[in-house]
């Protein structure tokens, strides 16, 4: 499963990245908000730190006008992929932006007929977001599986883009069920290293090497 950080945080994807762990990025109009730049400057900087896709998404809601957003932000780099919303118009963008031969990223799926939809646009990516549907007590990583099994039902190439990803068990979880790619906050990815057993074994060991004096270098 390849990994997508969920930011627009340049130094947290700097230090994923310097341990291999960012295979791409995913940015959305609340994430550039809260990164406080300009969105072409920063989305700018972050395809310059990763050989991977950056999803830098559209703000207009008619095809026309994504259409044009979508072709402004693919002129940022050669590894920008649209974002665009799964709305109707989305849909159409994203058949218009993949014919052009951009990769384009469905967002905000939230049902399985809407990732047919997508396939059937031609999406390079579709994301959808498990943490919301959790939030209204409906089983995200489900949807995840029905997705799944419908696009290796057809031959599907497009890629399940795991969203809205809030804990390590979520990411596991998405790979045991076969996700192409999960996109999760940097906290998320770095909290994947924890287990208390790990940390009560660790202390234990620190004990002992103290009392036997051992020293390496
Ligand atoms: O990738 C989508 C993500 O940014 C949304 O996450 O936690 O706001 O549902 P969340």
């Amino acid at each position: 499963m390849k990994f997508f950080v969920d930011t627009a945080d340049t130094d947290a994807i700097a230090e994923l990245n310097a341990l291999g762990m960012v295979d791409g990025v995913t940015t959305n109009p609340s994430l550039i908000l809260k990164s406080g730049r300009d969105i072409l400057e920063v989305t700018k900087e972050i395809c310059d730190m990763v050989s991977g896709p950056v999803s830098a998404e559209v703000i207009a809601l008619d095809a026309e006008s994504m259409i044009a957003e979508g072709r402004k932000l693919a002129e940022i780099a050669e590894n920008i992929a649209v974002k665009v919303p799964l709305t109707w118009d989305g849909l159409k963008a994203c058949k218009v932006l993949t014919d052009e031969g951009k990769m384009v990223n469905v967002t905000l799926c939230f049902s399985a007929n809407q990732a047919l939809l997508a396939a059937k646009a031609g999406a390079t990516f579709i994301s959808p977001f498990i943490g919301r549907l959790d939030d209204l007590n409906m089983d995200g990583l489900e949807l995840i599986a029905d997705i799944r099994e419908i696009y290796d039902n057809y031959g599907f190439e497009t890629n399940i883009l795991a969203a809205s990803i809030r804990s390590a068990n979520h990411m596991s979880e998405c790979a045991k069920i076969g996700a192409d790619v999960a996109t999760a906050p940097p906290g998320v990815i770095k909290a994947m290293a924890n287990h208390v057993l790990t940390d009560k074994g660790l202390d234990q060991f620190v004990k002992d090497a103290k009392q036997a004096g051992i020293k390496i270098v």
